[in-house]
C-alpha cells in the first residue's frame, strides 16, 4: 500500500482523485491545504473509524452502546467524547506511575522470554502494549509479558483482539464476506465476541473488588512511588489513578463501563503494538542510532523509571527516534478525513470542488519520503528531529516536515484519537 501512494504522488504530483471500493477519495500531500479540511470542521465531524464498517455493524448489531456512540457523529457521540475526554486526554499525566511499572516488570523479563524462546518478539510488543494500556483502564499490570505469570484468558484476549483487527482488513477489502456470512466474517463475530466479554468480566470484576473488598486491589499511586496502595476507596476519592476509578466516580453505570472496556482496551493494543514495533525495528537497523539512545537513557535518567512528564520532556534524543520512526514508517499511510460540506480546496494554485461525503485524504508518503524536502529520506536519521536541526529549517521548504499534521499518527481536530496522550506515554517508555 505505501508503494502505490509513494508512486501515485511521483506520478500525479500533490492532488489525484481515487476510488476505494466505490468511496471517492482525493489525496492531497500538502498539509496546509488539509488544514482546510480541518477548518471546515463543524460541531460534529465523522471520525475515521466510522469508515471501518466491520466494528461500526458489530456495535450496531450487538446494541454495544458506547461503541455506537464512539463510531457515530451526532450528539450522542459529542456526550461519549465529552465525558472521556477529561479521564483519558486531559489525566494522562496521572497514569504514566502504573504505566512506568507495567514498563518495569516488563523489562525485568523481556530479554529471558526471547532468549527462552518462551515467546516471539512481536507478540511480547503486543503483550507489553496490554499490560501498560491494562495498568491505565485498572491501576494494576496483568503481566502478560511474563510467562511464568500470565493468565490465559488475558493471552486470549490480546490473541483474539489481533486476529479481529487481521480480519477487518480481509474483509474491508471484500464486502462479500459479510454478504455471504463467510468463514472469515463468523470468526470476525466470535473474536469480537470474546473481546467484548473479556471486558464485561473484568470491569465488573474491578467494580465488585472496589465495592466490597476494600483492603485488596492494589494500585499504583503518585504519591507512593509507584509501589501500590491497598486503599481502592482513598485511591477513587482522590481521584483514581485508574481509568475505571475515575469514571465509577463520574457515576457512568456499570453496564457501560462493561461494554467500553473491551472494545478500548483492543483499541489501544494492536494500534500501540503496531508503532513500537516500527520503533524497535528502525533503531534495530541502526545500531549507532540505538547506542546513542541508550547514552542518553544512561545520563539523563540514571536508572530511575519515567514518572513524569518532566523526564519524558528532557529526552529530546528519544523523542527525536519516534519522530523520525513516523516519517519513515507511519502506521497508517495517510491521515483522514471526510467531508460534512461541500468544500472548495486550494492545491498548487488550483482550486477543486469536493462534495459532501467525499474522503479526503493526507498522503504520509508524499512530502516526509520526498529528496526535494528530506535529505536522504529513506534513511532512518533521527537527528532531523533535534531542536537545532528543526531551527536551522525554519523558513526554508524543508520547514514542511515539521508541519503538526506529520507529527504523529493520531490524527487532528475535534476527532484526534481518544487514546493519543497515553499511547505516547507508552511508546516514550522505549
Ligand atoms: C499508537 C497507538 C494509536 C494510534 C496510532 C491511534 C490512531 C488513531 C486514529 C488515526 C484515529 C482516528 C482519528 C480521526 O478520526 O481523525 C483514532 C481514533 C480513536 N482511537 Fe486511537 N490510536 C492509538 C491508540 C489508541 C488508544 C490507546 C486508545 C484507547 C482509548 C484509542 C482509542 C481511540 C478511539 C476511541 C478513537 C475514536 C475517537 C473519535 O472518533 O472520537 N486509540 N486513533
Amino acid at each position: 500500500m505505501p508503494e502505490i501512494y509513494k508512486n501515485m504522488y511521483k506520478e500525479y504530483g500533490s492532488v489525484f482523485a481515487m476510488s476505494q471500493l466505490g468511496a471517492e477519495s482525493l489525496v492531497l500531500s500538502d498539509p496546509r491545504a488539509f488544514d482546510s479540511v480541518l477548518r471546515a470542521e463543524g460541531k460534529y465531524p465523522i471520525g475515521a473509524a466510522e469508515s471501518v464498517d466491520t466494528f461500526v455493524n458489530y456495535y450496531r448489531e450487538n446494541n454495544i452502546t458506547l461503541g455506537i456512540k464512539s463510531t457515530s457523529h451526532g450528539p450522542e457521540w459529542k456526550e461519549w467524547r465529552s465525558q472521556l475526554n477529561p479521564e483519558f486526554s486531559v489525566a494522562w499525566k496521572s497514569y504514566l506511575p502504573s504505566i512506568a511499572k507495567a514498563a518495569s516488570q516488563i523489562s525485568e523479563v523481556a530479554m529471558y522470554e526471547i532468549n527462552a524462546e518462551k515467546v516471539k518478539f512481536e507478540d511480547l510488543i503486543r503483550h507489553s502494549a496490554f499490560d501498560m494500556f491494562y495498568s491505565v483502564m485498572y491501576g494494576k499490570s496483568p503481566q502478560t509479558t511474563n510467562s511464568a505469570i500470565a493468565k490465559p484468558e488475558d493471552i486470549e484476549f490480546v490473541q483474539s483482539a489481533k486476529t479481529a483487527f487481521d480480519l477487518t482488513g480481509v474483509m474491508l477489502t471484500n464486502p462479500l464476506e459479510k454478504v455471504f456470512q463467510t468463514d472469515t466474517f463468523q470468526q470476525f463475530n466470535l473474536k469480537m465476541d470474546k473481546v467484548v466479554e473479556f471486558g464485561n468480566e473484568k470491569a465488573f470484576d474491578y467494580l465488585r473488588q472496589v465495592r466490597e473488598d476494600n483492603g485488596n486491589v492494589e494500585m499504583v499511586t503518585e504519591d507512593d512511588g509507584g509501589k501500590g496502595s491497598k486503599c481502592p476507596v482513598q485511591a477513587l476519592k482522590n481521584g483514581s489513578n485508574s481509568l475505571l476509578g475515575r469514571l465509577v466516580n463520574k457515576n457512568v453505570p456499570d453496564d457501560e463501563l462493561g461494554t467500553l472496556t473491551g472494545p478500548m482496551l483492543m483499541a489501544g493494543v494492536d494500534t500501540t503494538a503496531y508503532v513500537m514495533s516500527w520503533l524497535y525495528l528502525n533503531l534495530a537497523s541502526n545500531p549507532n542510532v540505538q547506542t546513542k539512545l541508550a547514552n542518553e537513557l544512561k545520563s539523563v535518567l540514571n536508572g530511575a523509571d519515567v514518572t513524569t512528564a518532566d523526564q519524558m520532556n528532557s529526552l529530546p534524543y528519544l523523542k527525536a527516534c519516534i519522530r523520525e520512526s513516523h516519517r519513515l514508517t507511519p502506521n497508517s499511510v495517510a491521515n483522514s478525513k471526510t467531508l460534512e460540506r461541500d468544500l472548495d480546496i486550494a492545491v498548487d494554485n488550483k482550486t477543486y470542488r469536493a462534495k459532501t461525503g467525499t474522503r479526503i485524504q493526507l498522503n504520509l508518503c508524499a512530502i516526509p519520503w520526498d529528496e526535494r524536502y528530506v535529505d536522504k529520506p529513506l534513511e532512518y536519521r533521527p537527528e532531523r528531529f533535534m531542536p537545532d536541526a528543526i531551527e536551522a529549517r525554519k523558513g526554508s521548504p524543508a520547514e514542511i516536515i515539521d508541519h503538526p499534521w506529520f507529527n504523529d499518527g493520531f490524527g487532528r481536530g475535534k476527532r484526534r484519537c481518544l487514546g493519543a496522550n497515553v499511547a505516547k506515554a507508552f511508546w516514550r517508555r522505549g
